[in-house]
Protein backbone atom coordinates (compact mmCIF):
# COMPACT_ATOMS: atom_id res chain seq x y z
CA UNK A 1 0.00 0.00 0.00
CA UNK A 2 1.05 3.47 -1.23
CA UNK A 3 1.62 6.71 1.66
CA UNK A 4 -1.47 8.04 -0.12
CA UNK A 5 -4.13 4.84 0.11
CA UNK A 6 -2.88 5.15 4.15
CA UNK A 7 -3.79 8.55 3.98
CA UNK A 8 -7.44 7.63 1.97
CA UNK A 9 -8.23 4.89 5.02
CA UNK A 10 -7.09 7.30 7.52
CA UNK A 11 -10.11 8.60 10.05
CA UNK A 12 -8.99 12.24 8.23
CA UNK A 13 -10.28 11.14 4.46
CA UNK A 14 -12.76 8.65 5.89
CA UNK A 15 -14.88 12.33 7.10
CA UNK A 16 -13.68 14.63 4.67
CA UNK A 17 -15.54 11.88 2.17
CA UNK A 18 -18.71 11.70 4.38
CA UNK A 19 -18.57 7.76 4.99
CA UNK A 20 -21.25 6.74 6.75
CA UNK A 21 -19.98 3.01 8.03
CA UNK A 22 -16.81 2.74 10.00
CA UNK A 23 -14.39 -0.16 8.07
CA UNK A 24 -13.61 -2.84 9.99
CA UNK A 25 -10.53 -2.15 10.46
CA UNK A 26 -12.02 0.86 13.51
CA UNK A 27 -14.19 -1.22 15.27
CA UNK A 28 -13.71 -2.31 19.14
CA UNK A 29 -14.07 -5.46 20.67
CA UNK A 30 -17.42 -4.65 22.59
CA UNK A 31 -15.69 -4.64 26.09
CA UNK A 32 -13.66 -2.03 24.41
CA UNK A 33 -16.02 0.52 23.18
CA UNK A 34 -17.57 3.47 25.13
CA UNK A 35 -20.09 3.16 27.57
CA UNK A 36 -21.73 6.20 28.09
CA UNK A 37 -24.61 4.46 30.54
CA UNK A 38 -21.92 3.42 33.11
CA UNK A 39 -19.83 6.62 32.80
CA UNK A 40 -19.05 8.22 35.91
CA UNK A 41 -19.70 12.38 35.54
CA UNK A 42 -20.56 13.33 38.84
CA UNK A 43 -17.18 13.27 40.28
CA UNK A 44 -14.40 15.19 39.01
CA UNK A 45 -10.24 14.50 39.37
CA UNK A 46 -8.57 16.99 41.76
CA UNK A 47 -7.79 20.50 40.60
CA UNK A 48 -4.15 21.50 41.89
CA UNK A 49 -3.62 25.20 41.95
CA UNK A 50 -0.05 25.72 41.33
CA UNK A 51 0.10 29.24 42.56
CA UNK A 52 -0.63 28.24 46.30
CA UNK A 53 2.76 26.55 46.49
CA UNK A 54 4.54 29.82 46.68
CA UNK A 55 2.59 31.45 49.89
CA UNK A 56 0.83 30.03 53.22
CA UNK A 57 -0.97 27.05 52.30
CA UNK A 58 1.91 25.09 50.67
CA UNK A 59 1.83 22.66 53.04
CA UNK A 60 -1.94 21.44 51.98
CA UNK A 61 -0.73 22.24 48.41
CA UNK A 62 1.87 19.56 48.65
CA UNK A 63 -0.63 17.18 50.39
CA UNK A 64 -3.69 17.68 47.68
CA UNK A 65 -0.83 16.85 45.06
CA UNK A 66 0.56 14.20 47.01
CA UNK A 67 -3.22 12.27 47.02
CA UNK A 68 -3.76 13.28 43.54
CA UNK A 69 -1.05 11.36 42.04
CA UNK A 70 -1.50 8.45 45.23
CA UNK A 71 -5.46 7.74 44.42
CA UNK A 72 -6.26 9.28 40.56
CA UNK A 73 -2.93 9.58 38.92
CA UNK A 74 -4.41 12.51 36.71
CA UNK A 75 -5.41 16.10 38.18
CA UNK A 76 -6.48 19.95 36.65
CA UNK A 77 -3.54 22.08 37.10
CA UNK A 78 -4.78 25.80 37.31
CA UNK A 79 -3.16 29.07 37.90
CA UNK A 80 0.20 27.49 36.37
CA UNK A 81 1.72 30.81 34.75
CA UNK A 82 2.23 29.28 31.43
CA UNK A 83 0.78 32.12 29.21
CA UNK A 84 -2.58 32.07 27.71
CA UNK A 85 -1.79 33.50 24.68
CA UNK A 86 0.24 30.71 23.72
CA UNK A 87 -1.67 27.81 24.45
CA UNK A 88 -4.67 29.40 22.25
CA UNK A 89 -1.23 30.01 19.24
CA UNK A 90 -0.04 26.62 19.61
CA UNK A 91 -3.81 25.64 19.52
CA UNK A 92 -4.62 27.50 16.51
CA UNK A 93 -1.19 26.66 14.38
CA UNK A 94 -1.99 22.78 14.80
CA UNK A 95 -5.53 23.10 14.23
CA UNK A 96 -4.07 24.92 10.64
CA UNK A 97 -1.60 21.81 10.37
CA UNK A 98 -4.44 19.95 9.98
CA UNK A 99 -6.35 21.54 7.35
CA UNK A 100 -3.41 21.57 4.97
CA UNK A 101 -3.95 19.22 1.71
CA UNK A 102 -3.09 16.06 2.28
CA UNK A 103 0.29 16.06 0.12
CA UNK A 104 1.94 18.78 2.31
CA UNK A 105 0.94 16.34 5.55
CA UNK A 106 2.40 12.98 4.03
CA UNK A 107 5.69 15.08 4.14
CA UNK A 108 6.03 14.28 7.32
CA UNK A 109 4.19 10.69 7.56
CA UNK A 110 6.07 7.90 9.33
CA UNK A 111 4.12 4.36 9.96
CA UNK A 112 6.29 3.88 13.48
CA UNK A 113 7.91 5.93 15.54
CA UNK A 114 10.24 6.40 18.96
CA UNK A 115 9.53 9.48 19.79
CA UNK A 116 12.79 10.72 18.14
CA UNK A 117 11.83 11.93 14.88
CA UNK A 118 9.01 14.54 13.86
CA UNK A 119 6.29 12.27 12.79
CA UNK A 120 2.60 12.69 11.33
CA UNK A 121 0.83 10.05 11.87
CA UNK A 122 -2.32 8.43 10.70
CA UNK A 123 -4.90 6.38 12.88
CA UNK A 124 -4.97 3.68 9.90
CA UNK A 125 -2.73 1.08 10.82
CA UNK A 126 -2.60 -2.21 9.25
CA UNK A 127 0.95 -3.55 10.56
CA UNK A 128 -0.05 -4.23 13.77
CA UNK A 129 -2.98 -6.37 14.96
CA UNK A 130 -4.97 -4.15 16.81
CA UNK A 131 -7.76 -1.87 16.32
CA UNK A 132 -7.14 1.32 14.85
CA UNK A 133 -7.83 4.99 16.61
CA UNK A 134 -9.94 7.36 14.96
CA UNK A 135 -7.29 9.94 14.73
CA UNK A 136 -4.46 11.46 13.31
CA UNK A 137 -1.88 12.95 15.12
CA UNK A 138 1.69 15.36 14.67
CA UNK A 139 4.49 14.12 16.92
CA UNK A 140 7.58 15.97 17.56
CA UNK A 141 10.76 16.23 19.87
CA UNK A 142 10.40 19.17 21.79
CA UNK A 143 13.78 18.99 24.20
CA UNK A 144 16.40 18.41 24.20
CA UNK A 145 15.95 21.26 20.93
CA UNK A 146 18.44 22.48 18.78
CA UNK A 147 18.17 23.93 15.36
CA UNK A 148 19.14 20.71 13.73
CA UNK A 149 15.56 19.70 15.22
CA UNK A 150 13.41 22.42 14.45
CA UNK A 151 14.23 22.06 10.94
CA UNK A 152 12.62 18.87 11.28
CA UNK A 153 9.19 20.34 12.61
CA UNK A 154 6.37 21.67 9.47
CA UNK A 155 7.57 24.76 7.89
CA UNK A 156 3.93 25.40 7.60
CA UNK A 157 1.32 27.14 8.06
CA UNK A 158 3.86 30.20 9.04
CA UNK A 159 4.78 30.76 12.41
CA UNK A 160 4.38 27.15 13.04
CA UNK A 161 8.02 26.74 14.09
CA UNK A 162 8.01 30.02 16.13
CA UNK A 163 5.18 29.21 18.01
CA UNK A 164 5.60 25.24 18.96
CA UNK A 165 9.11 26.98 19.85
CA UNK A 166 7.61 28.94 22.63
CA UNK A 167 5.25 26.23 23.60
CA UNK A 168 7.83 24.30 23.89
CA UNK A 169 10.14 26.20 26.62
CA UNK A 170 6.64 27.25 28.62
CA UNK A 171 6.30 22.99 28.88
CA UNK A 172 9.56 22.55 29.96
CA UNK A 173 9.55 25.31 32.34
CA UNK A 174 6.73 24.09 33.51
CA UNK A 175 7.51 20.30 33.89
CA UNK A 176 10.64 21.47 35.77
CA UNK A 177 8.55 23.31 38.20
CA UNK A 178 6.75 19.56 38.56
CA UNK A 179 9.74 17.53 38.93
CA UNK A 180 10.96 19.74 41.77
CA UNK A 181 7.30 18.99 43.57
CA UNK A 182 7.00 16.15 42.63
CA UNK A 183 10.28 14.86 44.59
CA UNK A 184 9.21 16.83 47.28
CA UNK A 185 5.94 15.38 47.09
CA UNK A 186 7.68 12.10 47.44
CA UNK A 187 9.81 13.13 50.87
CA UNK A 188 12.61 13.19 48.17
CA UNK A 189 15.34 15.87 47.72
CA UNK A 190 14.07 18.44 45.33
CA UNK A 191 16.51 17.43 42.77
CA UNK A 192 15.89 13.87 42.56
CA UNK A 193 13.66 13.01 39.98
CA UNK A 194 15.65 15.91 37.58
CA UNK A 195 18.66 14.02 38.04
CA UNK A 196 16.91 10.60 37.74
CA UNK A 197 15.26 11.80 34.30
CA UNK A 198 19.16 12.11 33.03
CA UNK A 199 19.20 14.55 30.31
CA UNK A 200 15.41 14.47 29.68
CA UNK A 201 13.41 14.25 26.86
CA UNK A 202 10.05 16.05 25.61
CA UNK A 203 8.01 15.14 22.75
CA UNK A 204 4.81 17.06 22.02
CA UNK A 205 2.06 15.26 20.45
CA UNK A 206 -1.03 17.14 18.30
CA UNK A 207 -4.17 14.69 18.66
CA UNK A 208 -6.75 15.46 15.68
CA UNK A 209 -9.58 13.71 16.37
CA UNK A 210 -12.56 14.00 13.54
CA UNK A 211 -15.99 13.68 13.61
CA UNK A 212 -17.04 9.77 13.30
CA UNK A 213 -19.98 8.55 11.91
CA UNK A 214 -20.42 5.84 14.32
CA UNK A 215 -18.60 7.16 17.74
CA UNK A 216 -19.92 4.34 19.83
CA UNK A 217 -18.33 1.44 18.32
CA UNK A 218 -14.39 2.92 18.26
CA UNK A 219 -12.47 4.97 20.34
CA UNK A 220 -10.13 7.91 19.65
CA UNK A 221 -7.33 6.32 21.53
CA UNK A 222 -8.00 2.98 23.03
CA UNK A 223 -7.09 2.75 26.74
CA UNK A 224 -3.56 2.98 27.55
CA UNK A 225 -1.21 4.05 30.29
CA UNK A 226 1.74 6.89 29.03
CA UNK A 227 5.11 5.29 28.78
CA UNK A 228 7.16 8.72 29.57
CA UNK A 229 7.28 10.42 33.27
CA UNK A 230 4.48 12.44 33.05
CA UNK A 231 1.90 13.94 30.31
CA UNK A 232 0.69 17.73 30.11
CA UNK A 233 -2.19 18.10 28.19
CA UNK A 234 -4.08 21.02 26.87
CA UNK A 235 -7.51 20.48 25.64
CA UNK A 236 -9.56 22.45 23.64
CA UNK A 237 -13.55 22.67 24.67
CA UNK A 238 -14.67 19.55 23.12
CA UNK A 239 -15.17 16.51 26.13
CA UNK A 240 -13.61 13.01 25.24
CA UNK A 241 -10.72 12.19 27.52
CA UNK A 242 -11.87 9.49 30.11
CA UNK A 243 -9.78 8.07 33.01
CA UNK A 244 -10.18 4.72 34.75
CA UNK A 245 -10.94 4.59 38.54
CA UNK A 246 -11.57 2.19 40.71
CA UNK A 247 -13.13 -0.31 37.87
CA UNK A 248 -15.33 2.63 36.04
CA UNK A 249 -14.26 5.32 33.43
CA UNK A 250 -14.74 9.14 34.26
CA UNK A 251 -15.28 11.40 31.93
CA UNK A 252 -12.71 14.62 32.54
CA UNK A 253 -14.12 18.03 32.18
CA UNK A 254 -13.15 20.66 30.37
CA UNK A 255 -11.46 23.41 33.05
CA UNK A 256 -11.04 27.00 30.70
CA UNK A 257 -6.98 27.43 30.47
CA UNK A 258 -5.99 24.39 32.22
CA UNK A 259 -3.86 21.98 31.77
CA UNK A 260 -4.64 18.19 32.59
CA UNK A 261 -1.53 16.12 34.39
CA UNK A 262 -1.14 13.15 34.48
CA UNK A 263 1.69 10.41 36.11
CA UNK A 264 3.24 8.19 33.43
CA UNK A 265 5.09 4.65 33.93
CA UNK A 266 8.27 6.18 34.64
CA UNK A 267 6.98 8.24 37.62
CA UNK A 268 5.04 4.76 38.77
CA UNK A 269 8.12 2.91 38.85
CA UNK A 270 10.71 5.62 40.31
CA UNK A 271 8.02 5.58 42.89
CA UNK A 272 8.26 2.07 43.71
CA UNK A 273 4.36 2.08 42.85
CA UNK A 274 3.41 5.43 45.17
CA UNK A 275 2.02 7.30 42.43
CA UNK A 276 0.32 5.79 39.56
CA UNK A 277 0.13 5.36 35.86
CA UNK A 278 -3.23 4.96 34.94
CA UNK A 279 -4.96 4.19 32.10
CA UNK A 280 -7.22 6.67 30.28
CA UNK A 281 -8.46 6.88 26.38
CA UNK A 282 -10.15 9.47 24.54
CA UNK A 283 -14.05 8.86 22.74
CA UNK A 284 -15.31 10.74 19.73
CA UNK A 285 -18.44 12.31 19.17
CA UNK A 286 -20.13 12.57 15.55
CA UNK A 287 -20.48 16.42 15.68
CA UNK A 288 -17.31 18.32 16.73
CA UNK A 289 -13.37 18.05 15.59
CA UNK A 290 -11.64 17.90 18.96
CA UNK A 291 -7.97 18.22 19.59
CA UNK A 292 -5.28 17.74 22.14
CA UNK A 293 -1.87 19.19 22.79
CA UNK A 294 -0.28 16.44 24.85
CA UNK A 295 3.26 17.15 26.20
CA UNK A 296 5.23 14.18 27.34
CA UNK A 297 8.35 15.18 29.49
CA UNK A 298 10.22 12.53 30.76
CA UNK A 299 14.08 11.05 31.08
CA UNK A 300 16.10 10.74 27.82
CA UNK A 301 16.63 7.59 26.58
CA UNK A 302 20.22 7.00 28.05
CA UNK A 303 18.62 6.98 31.73
CA UNK A 304 18.30 4.35 33.95
CA UNK A 305 14.78 4.03 35.30
CA UNK A 306 14.55 2.52 38.95
CA UNK A 307 13.06 2.59 42.24
CA UNK A 308 14.33 5.83 44.59
CA UNK A 309 16.35 4.04 47.14
CA UNK A 310 14.68 6.02 49.85
CA UNK A 311 11.24 4.71 49.01
CA UNK A 312 12.58 1.02 48.88
CA UNK A 313 14.04 1.24 52.33
CA UNK A 314 11.34 3.22 53.84
CA UNK A 315 9.09 0.19 53.23
CA UNK A 316 8.38 -2.65 55.97
CA UNK A 317 10.19 -4.88 53.92
CA UNK A 318 12.57 -3.28 52.09
CA UNK A 319 12.21 -4.70 48.88
CA UNK A 320 11.55 -2.68 45.19
CA UNK A 321 8.72 -3.20 43.73
CA UNK A 322 10.39 -2.49 39.69
CA UNK A 323 13.24 -4.00 38.19
CA UNK A 324 15.44 -1.44 36.83
CA UNK A 325 15.52 -0.85 32.87
CA UNK A 326 17.15 1.14 30.24
CA UNK A 327 14.49 3.55 29.52
CA UNK A 328 15.14 3.71 25.18
CA UNK A 329 14.52 -0.25 26.06
CA UNK A 330 11.29 0.09 27.52
CA UNK A 331 10.43 2.61 24.95
CA UNK A 332 10.95 0.35 22.35
CA UNK A 333 9.56 -2.43 23.46
CA UNK A 334 6.53 -0.31 24.54
CA UNK A 335 5.71 0.95 20.88
CA UNK A 336 6.52 -2.45 19.43
CA UNK A 337 3.98 -4.30 21.37
CA UNK A 338 0.79 -2.62 20.03
CA UNK A 339 -2.05 -3.84 21.88
CA UNK A 340 -0.49 -5.79 24.49
CA UNK A 341 1.69 -2.17 25.40
CA UNK A 342 -1.35 -1.17 27.27
CA UNK A 343 0.15 -2.54 30.20
CA UNK A 344 3.45 -3.05 29.30
CA UNK A 345 4.33 -1.44 33.05
CA UNK A 346 3.45 -4.93 34.22
CA UNK A 347 6.41 -6.55 32.81
CA UNK A 348 8.91 -4.78 34.79
CA UNK A 349 7.03 -5.27 38.02
CA UNK A 350 8.97 -7.66 40.59
CA UNK A 351 6.03 -11.03 41.36
CA UNK A 352 6.25 -11.51 44.77
C1 LIG B 1 -2.29 10.43 24.53
C2 LIG B 1 -3.62 10.58 25.15
C3 LIG B 1 -5.76 11.68 25.24
C4 LIG B 1 -6.46 12.84 24.66
O1 LIG B 1 -2.06 11.03 23.46
O2 LIG B 1 -1.46 9.70 25.11
O3 LIG B 1 -3.88 9.95 26.13
O4 LIG B 1 -7.37 13.34 25.33
N1 LIG B 1 -4.50 11.45 24.62
O5 LIG B 1 -6.15 13.25 23.54
NI1 LIG C 1 -2.11 9.03 26.97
Amino acid sequence: MNDFDFYAQGAQALCDRGVKELPHAYIQPEHERPSPASLVRGKHMPVIDLSRFHGDGRDQAMEELRFACESWGFFHLINHGFPESCMKAMLEVGRQFFELPAEVKMQFFQKKGTGRRTRYGLSFNTEDNRVSDWRDFLSQPCHPLSDEIISTWPHVPVHYREIAKEYAKNVRALALRLLALLSESLGLRESFLDEAFKGHHQLMVINHYPPCPQPDLTLGVTGHTDPYGFTIVQHDDVPGLEVMKDGSWYAVKSIPNAFVINIGDQMEILSNGRYKSIEHRAVVNSEKTRFSIVSFYGPSHDAIIAPAGELIRQKPDQSADYGEILFEDYLREFFSRGLDSKFYINSVKIEK
